[in-house]
């Protein structure tokens, strides 16, 4: 097992403490990081919300989630008990400046530990919370704001959001996260491509045909149905998870690993996107809404009634994208993703070009091109599908084979969550695996037009349903360019071996 860095004593507050997020995602994942031992003696995780809870009754609050949400073979009742003592309560709204006594009186107790104020709470609060952590006197050198996606829902209001947190917080002490930065698979792009000397001197259009990313989900809106029909899936998932692997995909190599240094080839690629005309919406873009259908043998209603009305809010986005750059000139970059599909599937597929000419008589071979798949979720793994001899006797006759490492088999280890590695990163001040202001300003530049002319334009979201791939005007969107969307599961047990 890999080493684990331990880090000293450090204070995590949590406002929006009662949250979804906070249950599913930032307790279990701090429970493993104390089980790993990397929550030193004596650090303290403080826990903020509006409702009443006594220490106790929020302990036992988290433990009855966390338990949903940690594998069973990883709970252990006295290590729970260990970690939940480190737990306590403030009842607390961040945003109104009343009640901040019993916050103050326990940081008070510790000046001079690092402190990581967690924003799980909507957007539209970070600003406040950080005036009263200021007018609080919480704001130390030390301390660190770490902020969940989405900052803003269009590019006014993340400025906004960014001036405010920034008002408090210097750039090196804000923490925005992108979760999918913190998978190991999407980290791992950066070591496939820049610690193996194959593949950068076929990463160009020179080689490469064209790019496509996939993020689909069977889950649909759920709980979040309030949030999510005002933010839809351009907002929720393009504007960050999607084009952070497409940066992570396309940039060129950092002079280092340093966040700066990263960052920074981040930023190129999201200013080299070719902005989208409002001309151009209908035939570079797809967007959708599931309707009712069947997903994983299950019968699922469709998004109005998951909402509860009817509503134009995109639950599927397709989009041909393009950086303008040398490397990728004429490279299209297809980004897909939404909800209830046919499949849980994340992917960064590398298509590679076609033979020039084929040596090969049709009969024996339909020759298909080179793929280099890289599987985020789940089996995650990478493969690369080339031809190869139909093996047995008759003459020469080629099939397509994968050259597979599955990462399940090869290290045989557990994935942490993304949480786990991002808060421990927040709470060592490493910045590399967060966004910066300028890329979320820059993503949000790109997005913006393709939301106002959506907006302006007379059709509606195309209705697909529940289980399927999505809307068919999202197959001929690649089709007319004479493509098409890497939809051969058929060998997913592959994956899994
Ligand atoms: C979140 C989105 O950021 O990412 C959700 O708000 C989405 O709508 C989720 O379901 C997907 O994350 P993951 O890690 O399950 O792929």
């Amino acid at each position: 097992m890999a080493q684990i860095i331990p880090v000293p004593p450090f204070d995590c507050v949590v406002f929006g403490a009662t949250g979804d997020l906070t249950l599913r995602k930032l307790m279990p994942a701090l429970y493993y990081r104390f089980r790993d031992r990397q929550i030193p003696e004596g650090a303290r995780i403080i826990a903020a919300a509006r409702s009443d809870f006594t220490d106790e009754a929020y302990r036992n609050h988290v433990a009855e989630a966390a338990r949903q949400h940690v594998a069973k073979s990883d709970w252990d009742d006295a290590t729970a008990a260990d970690f939940l003592a480190r737990v306590s309560y403030v009842q607390l709204d961040g945003s109104s400046p009343d009640r901040w006594t019993g916050l103050n009186d326990l940081l008070g107790q510790e000046p001079d530990r690092v402190r990581v104020f967690y924003m799980a709470t909507s957007p539209d609060l970070y600003g406040p919370i950080c005036r009263n952590i200021r007018a609080n006197d919480l704001a130390s050198e030390g301390s660190r704001v770490v902020l969940e996606k989405p900052i803003g829902h269009d590019l006014a209001s993340a400025k906004s959001i960014n001036d405010q947190v920034g008002e408090i917080f210097s750039e090196r002490q804000t923490f925005r996260i992108d979760h999918y930065l913190g998978k190991e698979t999407v980290q791992n792009l950066l070591a496939l491509r820049f610690a193996n000397s194959i593949f950068e001197r076929l990463w160009n259009a020179d080689v490469i045909d064209h790019v496509q990313i996939t993020v689909a989900e069977t889950v649909g809106v759920e709980s979040r149905a309030g949030y999510y029909d005002h933010s839809g899936a351009l907002r929720d998932m393009v504007q960050n998870h999607l084009l952070q692997l497409l940066c992570m995909t396309a940039m060129e190599s950092p002079i280092s690993l340093s966040a700066d240094s990263v960052r920074d080839e981040k930023l190129k690629v999201l200013r080299a996107l070719r902005p989208i005309a409002p001309h151009e919406i209908g035939a570079v873009t797809v967007r959708g809404q599931y309707t009712q259908g069947a997903v994983e043998g299950r019968a699922v209603a469709g998004y109005a009634a998951d909402l509860g009305r009817q509503s134009h809010t995109e639950t599927f986005v397709a989009i041909k994208a393009e950086v303008r750059s040398w490397r990728w000139g004429g490279v299209p970059f297809y980004l897909r993703t939404g909800k209830r599909l046919a499949d849980k599937l994340s992917e960064v597929v590398v298509v590679f070009r076609k033979l020039p000419f084929s040596i090969f008589p049709r009969e024996v071979a339909e020759l298909s091109p080179n793929k280099l798949v890289m599987r985020l979720q789940p089996h995650e793994g990478i493969h690369l599908e080339m031809m190869t001899k139909d093996p047995g006797p008759g003459g020469l006759r080629l099939r397509p084979a994968r050259l597979n490492i599955s990462f399940e088999e090869a290290f045989k280890t557990r994935y942490p969550d993304s949480y786990e590695r991002l808060l421990m990163d927040a709470v060592r001040g490493n910045t590399t695996l967060f966004m910066r202001r300028d890329e979320v300003e820059a993503a949000w530049q790109w997005v913006e037009p393709i939301i106002e002319a959506w907006g302006e334009a007379p059709e509606t979201p195309k209705p697909y349903p529940a289980g399927s791939w999505g809307p068919t005007s999202a197959i001929a969107l690649i089709e007319r360019d004479g493509r098409t969307w890497h939809e051969d599961f058929t060998q997913e047990e592959e994956f899994k071996r």
